[in-house]
């Protein structure tokens, strides 16, 4: 286990020294153990307009707080992470929300980790705490000139794919990287969320442009499943009736707004493959009225520009395609979504979808009857994609990188709503 920590340690330190982890503002509290408890990067998520969610790995048992300002030298406030009045503590997740914050300002942060041993209920001991590097965010908000993102898909854990991925991410630098599901094969145990997930080719690819989770079939798959949340928090809706929808997102920055949908598994929830463990065909229905909500919200409403993100392709050209409710193969696309949720996508101006899934590159344009765009990002082996957009003015701009092959698949223009 020591020998683990250390190899992290000595990586992660690599990775600070090349200026990766690092920031440029504020020279980092000098580690001096070889034990560091942080076992990955911070990993910014759920932004809002007035708070997001720190999570990082520990590698062994710990607790932690965000301190965090308007300057670099200025950390002059702390996030607890308390809930219910109890502080975090575990032996591999740490996650730190911060709210009361102001739209499209930065803030500077860093993590502060404090390694503790839990002998028994009345023995608590506590180790030095070892401060992280200082980052910075900034809060989403329509008052922002313009808006950007990135889509990564179908990583499945391919670590020498995500050092392409991440690299792209780090050169395009949009505000967000929506990541549009299948992170993972199956999620087994908690050391995958880490190494999929929270450090993917060891890149500190969300330490400052945080990450939005759009689930995929294979995020749903494994013993572990139900456990995501601890590194992939879920949505904090402000309507109570939404917190089934957690997977679900409204980010609006600048004059974009990003919508997050969930296609859920790839086959019936009556497959025997679930063992009746699956509810996702009632759950797509519920989106339904959310994404309507969604769509009329002022967030969205004012936007010139929407993008929505999903998974699994809402839209296939094939009318013999597999909208994964038979019991033979899986979705190519998925019908009842399709049928639920295309309509409210045509009807309130999306202009573009952005899919997964089929491992393969592709590109509809908007027809009279779909009113949006559909694009899918390739797979893990070959044409491994990141679909980025920039908003400003009266255009947004998708463009499709291909990283395995180097070369641009396409660019788009969209006119302003
Ligand atoms: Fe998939």
């Amino acid at each position: 286990m020591m020998t683990i920590n250390r190899r992290r340690f000595l990586e992660l330190m690599a990775l600070s020294s090349a200026g990766l982890l690092g920031s440029r503002y504020l020279p980092a509290q000098t580690v001096t153990n070889n034990s560091s408890p942080s076992d990955s990067p911070p990993v910014l998520q759920c932004p809002t307009e007035t708070g997001i969610t720190v999570v990082w790995a520990v590698s062994r048992s710990a607790t932690g707080t965000v301190e965090y300002g308007t300057a670099p030298d200025k950390l002059d406030r702390t996030a607890h992470g308390d809930i219910f009045g109890l502080k975090p503590f575990n032996s591999r997740f740490l996650q730190v929300r911060i709210d009361g914050l102001k739209p499209n300002t930065r803030y500077f942060y860093r993590t502060v980790t404090r390694p503790m041993k839990f002998e028994h209920a009345y023995s608590i001991k506590q180790e030095e705490p070892v401060a992280g590097e200082v980052f910075s965010f900034e809060t989403s908000g329509a008052g922002t000139r313009s808006g950007t993102f990135s889509t990564i898909n179908d990583t499945h854990n391919n670590q020498s794919t995500l050092k392409l991925l991440t690299d792209r991410l780090k050169q395009i630098n949009s505000s967000y990287t929506v990541w549009n599901g299948d992170l993972v094969d199956s999620f087994d145990n908690e050391n995958i969320a880490v190494e999929a997930v929270l450090r993917p080719a060891n890149a500190a690819f969300a330490a400052q442009n945080p990450m939005l989770f759009v689930p995929g079939n294979h995020d749903y798959r494994g013993e572990w499943a139900r456990n995501t949340p601890q590194a992939l928090p879920a949505w904090e809706h402000n309507d109570p009736k939404d917190k089934k929808f957690g997977r679900n997102f409204v980010v609006r920055t600048g004059p974009l707004a990003l919508i997050g949908l969930d296609t859920g598994e790839d086959k019936p929830d009556r497959h025997p493959a679930w063992a009746g463990l699956s509810y996702f065909e009632p759950y797509r229905v519920g989106q339904r009225d959310w994404l309507e909500r969604a769509l009329k919200s002022k967030a969205v409403a004012s936007a010139s520009f929407v993008v929505a993100f999903c998974h699994i392709p809402l839209f296939s050209p094939d009318p013999n395609a597999n909208g994964g409710d038979t019991l033979e193969g899986y979705a190519r696309f998925q019908r009842q979504a399709n049928e639920l949720w295309s309509p409210l996508l045509s009807k309130y101006g999306v202009q573009a979808l952005i899919t997964a899934h089929t491992h393969r590159f592709k590109y509809f344009p908007a027809d009279q009857t779909r009113k949006w765009t559909q694009i899918s990002g390739g797979g893990p082996q070959n044409t491994s994609t990141v679909i980025h957009g920039k908003a400003e003015g009266n255009t947004l701009e998708i463009i499709a990188d291909d990283v395995i092959g180097n070369k641009e698949l396409g660019r788009w223009q969209f006119k302003k709503r």
